[in-house]
Formats: C-alpha cells, structure tokens, sequence
C-alpha cells in the first residue's frame, strides 16, 4: 500500500481495522471456518471498535465516509478471514439502497441502528432461478390497502438470519418487467418472514448464506423504498455499481493475506539447504504477486474514489476492479498454496482456506462474465459514434 495516497485519517482507518482483524479476527478464523456459526464476538468487536457504520453519513449516525473507506476496512478484515471480511460488506450492499433511494424518514428509521451496530442488514435480491438475471424474478408485492402482501423465495441471502433487516427486491407489476420491480426493507419478527436453508458452502464459512421465504409476508406500505413503485431494477443496479469495490477490496484482502502467509513460510522453509525464497523462480512468483495485488488495490481505489466524487457513470470501473482484483485473488491464493506445496494442500496451515475463500469474489455481486458483460457494453456506449 503506498501510504502517500491516503488522508492521515484513512491511514489510521487502516491501522484500527488492521489492529481488530489481527486481534480479534485471526485467532478465531479457523474456529468459525470448521464450524460455520455466526461470529457475534466478531460483530460486537466491530461495533465496540465504531467500525460498524464507515460508509453511511454523519447524520444518520455513521463515521460519514465514502466507499474507498469502506475498501480499506473491508481489504484489512478479509486479509486476516475472507468470511468476516464479507459478513462487515454485505451491510454497505444492504443499505445502500435505502442510502440511494430512501426518504429522509426512512433513512432516519433503518440508518443509525445499522451505523451504530445494532443491527445488521442484509440483501434480498437473487431468486432460485434469478440470478444474473435479475428482472425475471417472481417473488411478489401486491398492494393491499396500505399494505403490501410479498409472496416469494430469496437465494443467496448473506448475512440473512442473523440480519435485523433485509433488503427484499419483488415484482409488483408483472406486466413492466424490470421496471415493475420494487424494493422493501422488511424488518424480522415478521410473521411470514422465513429462513430457510443455511447454505454449506466451500468458503467465507464465517458469514451464513441462507434462502429466505416470504410467505404472505405484509409489511407497511411506507416500507416501499422511495416515493413510487418500479424503481427497484434501477436501485438494485445503482447499489452493485457502489457495493462491487467491496467485494474488489475482500479480494485484495484475501489475495494480501496469502502472500504475506507464503512469503513467511518460503523464508522459513529449505529445501536443497537452502531457504526456499532464495531460489530466483520463488522470488518471480513473490514478484508478480505483489505486483498484480498492488495493480489490482490501486484500480479498487481509482473506483472507490470515483464513486467517492458523486459522478454517474460508475458501473465500468465498479466492474472492472471487481474482475480485476477478485481473478488476481483466485491466482494468487491459488499459486500462494503452490509455495506451501503438499502443505498448502492440507488444513494444517490457513493457506487453503484463502484460496476456498477467494473463489466466491468472482461469482458473488455479479459474476465475472456478468462483470464483463457490463464493461463492454459501457465501453461501446462510450465509444458509439466513433469518439
Ligand atoms: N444504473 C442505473 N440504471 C441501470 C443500470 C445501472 N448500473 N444498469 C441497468 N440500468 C437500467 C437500464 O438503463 C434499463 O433502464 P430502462 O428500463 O429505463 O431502459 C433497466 O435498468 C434495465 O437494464 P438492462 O436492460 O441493462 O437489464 P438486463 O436485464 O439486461 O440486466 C445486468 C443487466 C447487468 C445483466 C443485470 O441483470 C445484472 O447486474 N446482473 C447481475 C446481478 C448481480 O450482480 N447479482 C448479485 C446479487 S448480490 C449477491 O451476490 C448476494 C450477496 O448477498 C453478496
């Protein structure tokens, strides 16, 4: 990290993250990773640290920081686990929407509990068989006096039941496609607010993926986010082109870990008599790796801050650094447990559990075809009539 980029105060954002992550996070990684329960001494930590609201305005509570904020945490937790790093993010991707697109007395009402830690928020958008593609899901909302009726199943839903909240996306006109969907906050303790099944899952074993079912599930008509109906495709949309350098920033994270695991145990290691990190082909591997991180940091930032500047057009570079960082993640892990050889095959060393962790980066929030696919319909945008 190249330390003149920063503000003296995202410098010592870093340093009080990295500190919670190398105390608090690390000595329990492998604990959580074999058992796949929810780390609330983690999340207590986080919030007793005032770490919990980094991305959302002073007004609301929070520390009042941007996104690139929000990256430098993300990138030090998921450097020491992949699954804490995640579990911290999904609460940026569930609020944003309501950051986006809530009014001032919605804002008011789910905000500061969120910023202050209380309570969590997690995103309700993927169905069974939506998945990249978001506008042919089926979950409903159906007006009813002044009250919605949401019917429906949620997939993939990160952080879904230990969150207070769910940002849950459904169609409540079926004759507009993606411009009939609508978003709600629906709030648990609700009587047709299900969770279903705990997903068991190769990776980020530390944060649960559960289904959600919404069975006849009614909640207030001022809970639809925004003044109108059918904003909800857009403010889906809106909310990944903020939240995927989040996702960038977890690969960075999980990419830096490893190396700094694989350049201690190649130091350490002999072979031949000799330490294994004095051989010139090692030392190329520890080359590019740190290289590609760097690269890949620097592109998660040059989005971050973009983001950060209030300008529109974001979603190239949002997807571009989410493709970057999370397939520089899964090459460097994977070559990091290269270095460790057979070790780095077995759970006796962390290692493997980087590369388990990293593979998800490039499939969640969008997979990497779908970030491609957005890139270049941006660049042929852009570049529509010859510029
Ligand atoms: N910002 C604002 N508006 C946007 C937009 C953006 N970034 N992208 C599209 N829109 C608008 C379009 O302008 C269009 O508007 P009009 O109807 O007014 O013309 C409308 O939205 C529909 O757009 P498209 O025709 O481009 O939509 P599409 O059906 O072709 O889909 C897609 C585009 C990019 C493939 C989109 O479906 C997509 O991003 N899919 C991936 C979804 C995804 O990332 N899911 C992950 C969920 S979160 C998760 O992983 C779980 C977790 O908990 C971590």
């Amino acid at each position: 990290m190249i330390e003149e980029l920063y503000t003296p105060q995202q410098v010592e954002l870093r340093e009080r993250a990295r500190h919670l992550a190398e105390t608090v996070m690390r000595p329990v990684a492998a604990k959580y990773d074999v058992e796949q329960t929810y780390p609330w001494e983690v999340q207590h930590a986080i919030r007793d640290a005032g770490l919990s609201g980094v991305w959302i305005p002073e007004e609301y509570g929070g520390m009042g920081a941007g996104v690139l904020d929000l990256c430098l945490v993300v990138e030090e937790f998921s450097r020491a686990c992949g699954g804490m790093g995640v579990g911290f993010a999904v609460n940026a991707l569930g609020s944003f929407p309501i950051l986006v697109a809530g009014t001032e007395e919605q804002k008011m009402r789910w905000l500061p509990p969120i910023a202050s830690g209380e309570k969590l928020i997690a995103f309700g958008l993927s169905e069974k068989e939506a998945g990249s593609d978001v506008g042919s899901m089926q979950t409903r909302a159906e007006r009813d006096g002044d009250e919605y009726v949401i019917n429906g199943e949620k997939k993939w839903n990160t952080n879904g039941s230990v969150a207070s909240f769910n940002t849950v996306f459904a169609v409540t006109n079926p004759e507009r496609g993606a411009r009939g969907i609508s978003a709600f906050v629906v709030e648990d303790g609700n009587p047709g607010y299900r969770v279903g099944k705990h997903e068991d899952k190769m990776g980020i074993r530390a944060v649960p993926v559960v289904e959600i079912h919404l069975e006849n599930c009614r909640v207030p008509a001022a809970d639809l986010l925004g003044e109108t109906e059918g904003q909800g495709f857009k403010q889906a949309m809106i909310t990944l082109d903020r939240a995927r350098p989040g996702v960038a920033s977890q690969a960075v994270g999980l990419a830096q870990g490893a190396l700094d695991l694989a350049i201690e145990y190649t130091r350490e290691r002999e072979q031949f008599g000799q330490s294994v990190s004095s051989f010139q082909g090692v030392q190329w591997m520890l080359a590019d790796m740190t290289t590609q991180i760097e690269a890949a940091r620097q592109l998660v930032h040059a989005a971050a801050r973009t983001i950060d500047s209030g300008r529109k057009n974001i979603s190239k570079i949002s997807a571009m650094c989410k493709l970057m960082a999370t397939d520089v993640a899964m090459k460097v892990t994977t070559d990091c447990v290269q270095l460790f050889g057979g070790y780095g095959y077995c759970k006796d060393y962390p290692i493997e559990k980087y590369m388990r962790d990293a593979k998800i980066t490039q499939i969640y929030e969008g997979t990497n075809q779908i970030q491609r696919l957005v890139i270049a319909r941006s660049l042929l945008r852009e570049t529509a009539g010859g510029s």
